[in-house]
């Protein structure tokens, strides 16, 4: 039987619910060699939606590749990734693979061994070093694999935010965008979970990857749809819940895509198999800030007390002006030009979000806790 509620990976097959358009959009991206970026606050289905899109890739002609790089330390970290990554997608057997680095990349010695990885066949490692191949090289490998098998590549990058890191970071991006944007059989989609930091990558006009590709910021599910999948769920299980109190578990956590599936699950294990109560919704919530809170103490353990009055400016309403007189008094944020710099803290601890009408707080449930712990007292 399948999980009826799924929260902290990604999601795939009947838990994963609506992203319709989203899932067309990165479709015809992939079919079309057209690069993509995606942004969304965490959690809320990055990871998800690109596994989704390549599911309904059917060409077969379209090799998609996906690569995490949430523990590469330094460029040579990622090119070791990069062309293990790629050599595993395009080839089918270990032997090919070995071929294929022979061939393309010839100062190497490819070592194969049987992978850890349940869903892979075999691991690569190429032992890519300063004094190895050229990363020009590496970083059009795909290209030169794709012109000859005559195949289109589409390279996934899970946390690319992660290339932010590197030591000269700024040199090693113009380096891979050079290279990447000529590539005619080849296209990226980029995305990671550290949203300011995507940000940073490809909204500021100064950094390499500026405008480097579509850029799909992704918006919450929509109520309806999370109410219809919330209801057939508790079907699956002979369980029920009103339409009311489907909706009202969205309204608690403002839509959040992973807090939705979680405080759901919560809900079916206060509700015991029946009918779901209004007072189980609230239990499951209560739940949900308990598992939460030791995180939230964790989050703002070395706030200062300019940054902490600033969140509780926030969680007053205030969500502009946090220059003005009245403001920097009543929440006794020190000077005018404190305001910045507490800000990007804050937005660098994902504790706050910059929204086009605002500052508020990136997650709801965080929001909720405070307010409980800090303003109501
Ligand atoms: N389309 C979806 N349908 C149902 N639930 C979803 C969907 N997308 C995301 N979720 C929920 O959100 C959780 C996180 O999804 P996912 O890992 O894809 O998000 P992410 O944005 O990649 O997260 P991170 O920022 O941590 O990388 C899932 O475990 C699931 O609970
Ligand atoms: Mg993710």
């Amino acid at each position: 039987m399948s999980k009826p509620f799924v929260y902290g990976t990604a999601v795939f097959g009947e838990n994963f619910t609506d992203r319709k358009s989203e899932t067309k959009r990165l479709k015809m991206n992939f079919e079309a060699g057209v690069n993509t970026i995606l942004i969304s606050p965490r959690r809320t289905g990055k990871t998800s939606l690109v596994y989704r899109a390549k599911e309904q890739i059917s060409d077969s002609s379209i090799k998609i590749i996906m690569m995490d790089i949430y523990d590469c330390r330094d460029e040579y970290d990622f090119y070791e990734r990069f062309a293990s990554a790629i050599l595993r997608g395009v080839a089918s057997k270990a032997e090919q693979a070995t071929e294929l680095a022979k061939r393309f990349l010839s100062r190497l010695t490819p070592k194969i061994s049987l992978s850890p990885d349940p869903t892979q066949d075999f691991s690569i490692s190429l032992g890519i070093g300063p004094k190895t191949e050229k990363p020009e090289d590496i970083l059009n490998l795909p290209e030169d694999i794709a012109q000859r098998k005559k195949i289109k590549v589409v390279i996934c990058i899970d946390e690319f935010q992660q290339i932010g890191e590197f030591q000269d970071s700024v040199t090693f991006q113009k380096k891979v965008r050079g290279v990447w944007q000529l590539q005619k059989n080849v296209s990226y989609c980029l995305f990671g979970s550290k949203k300011h930091m995507m940000d940073n990558l490809f909204q500021n006009k100064a950094m390499p990857f500026y405008h480097f590709g579509d850029l799909i910021s992704l918006n919450p599910i929509a109520k309806e749809e999370w109410v219809e999948y919330v209801t057939q769920r508790f079907q699956t299980r002979e369980m029920k819940i009103s339409a009311v109190l489907a909706g009202k578990i969205c309204d608690k956590v403002q839509l959040y895509s992973s807090y939705v599936q979680q405080l759901a699950w919560n809900v079916m294990i206060e509700a015991e198999e029946k009918e779901v109560s209004e007072q189980d919704v609230e239990n499951g919530f209560e739940m949900l800030i308990r598992q939460t809170s030791a995180l939230f103490v964790r989050e703002i353990a070395n706030l200062t007390v300019f940054q902490m009055n600033y969140l509780k400016a926030v969680d007053a309403g205030v969500h502009n002006g946090f220059g003005s007189a009245k403001v920097l008094e009543d929440f006794r944020l020190g000077s005018k030009s404190n305001i910045s710099r507490i800000e990007s803290v804050l937005i660098s601890k994902e504790l706050i979000d910059k929204r086009p009408n605002g500052v508020y707080f990136a997650d709801p449930v965080f929001a909720y806790w405070f307010h409980r712990e800090y303003c109501c007292k």
